[in-house]
């Protein structure tokens, strides 16, 4: 069995920019506010006629590209995503048409802003294992869609994006090690209850949020996972080059570095430009950190994300 290995990154965001100046204007909120709860100082919004599956498409093609393979290359498809264009097709499946890639497998994870954990742990293993050779992983979201624009505890917090990574196999490099969990009895604290029913929405369409009760849970899972995984690949804190968490919060984030031992110039951090961009997060920083050279080939990563469920996951990899 050989690695599955991430052999290019790709990005998205869309050109909206809402500054947290703009959120002053509109609802009852302060710069300084924002900036000292959470590190946001801006997000992307997408356009009213842009998709998730057009942000996906547009991560993938860089994706692609970085790797310098095609679409035709691609036998696997996994999209990450809390905002599918439609309950179904999945997006996918509608992201293979827009991309042409006829023969591929192609399905959506739902695991929130853990999903691109999720996806890149489902990905590793069937690339691994030989089943499939190319896989494109992407987590893309409209989140903004989820939110309701005049409650401040959450409008605030989020953004819209994608990045995407293409997995193939290795014989050196690639995914040390993976840790999923999930408390389903968490449910209540992070959920949009809405849902199609008989012809109508049922529940509430908009975000709810217990921030503290998410605050905490994120700091103990993820010091957790990291801990467990790190242990368990016989890795230390000390060995990481590159800690590219979740982008939630800059308070979760540097609690967790410390909690886990790492220093805080190995972390990589976009929260303050993007938001929470929930599944698309994780690939967003890391795209980012790959694109401005930080992460080079050979060196230690560990990703991590959690989210809606509530879920949790860590995945270390030799980039
Ligand atoms: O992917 C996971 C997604 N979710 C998260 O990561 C969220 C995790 N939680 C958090 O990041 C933090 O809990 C928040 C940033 C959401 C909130 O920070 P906090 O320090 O826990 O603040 P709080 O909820 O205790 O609110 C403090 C005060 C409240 O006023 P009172 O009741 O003390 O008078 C809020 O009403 O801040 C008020 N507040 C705001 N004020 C100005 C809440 N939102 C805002 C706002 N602007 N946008």
């Amino acid at each position: 069995m050989s690695y599955a290995r991430i052999r290019g990154t790709g990005s998205y965001l869309p050109e909206r920019v809402v500054t947290n100046s703009e959120l002053e204007s509109r609802i009852d909120t302060s710069d300084e506010w924002i900036v000292s709860r959470t590190g946001i100082e801006a997000r992307h919004v997408a356009a009213d006629d842009e998709l998730t599956s057009d942000l996906a498409l547009a991560a993938a093609r860089n994706a692609l590209d970085a790797a310098g393979l095609v679409p035709g290359d691609v036998d696997l498809i996994i999209v990450a995503t809390t905002t599918p264009d439609m309950i179904f097709p999945s997006t996918a499946c509608i992201l293979q048409d827009k991309l042409g890639v006829g023969a591929a497998a192609a399905f959506d994870v739902q695991a929130v802003c853990t999903g691109f954990i999720y996806a890149l742990t489902i990905a590793e293993r069937m690339v691994a294992t030989g089943s499939h050779r190319c896989a494109l992983v992407v987590g893309a979201e409209v989140f903004s869609r989820l939110l309701d624009w005049n409650d401040r505890r959450t409008c605030v917090l989020f953004g819209d994006g994608a990045g995407a990574v293409v997995v193939t196999p290795d014989a050196e490099h690639g995914v040390l090690g993976t840790h999923l969990g999930a408390d389903g009895s968490l449910g209540h604290i992070l959920r949009v209850t809405g849902g199609i029913s008989e012809g109508q929405v049922r529940g509430n369409p908009f975000l709810e949020m217990d921030g503290q009760a998410v605050f905490r849970l994120a700091v103990r899972a993820l010091g957790e996972s990291a801990q467990k995984l790190l242990a368990e690949s016989g890795v230390g804190a000390e060995d990481l080059d590159w800690f590219i968490p979740h982008q939630a919060n800059m308070r979760i984030i540097n609690a967790l570095a410390d909690k886990v031992g790492i220093a805080r110039e190995r972390v990589v951090t976009t929260v303050a430009r993007h938001g929470n961009t929930s599944a698309a997060s994780v690939p967003l920083a890391l795209d980012t950190a790959v694109r401005d050279a930080r992460v080079s080939a050979g060196q230690t990563l560990l990703l991590q994300g959690v989210g809606g469920g509530m879920t949790w996951g860590s995945v270390l990899l030799r980039y």
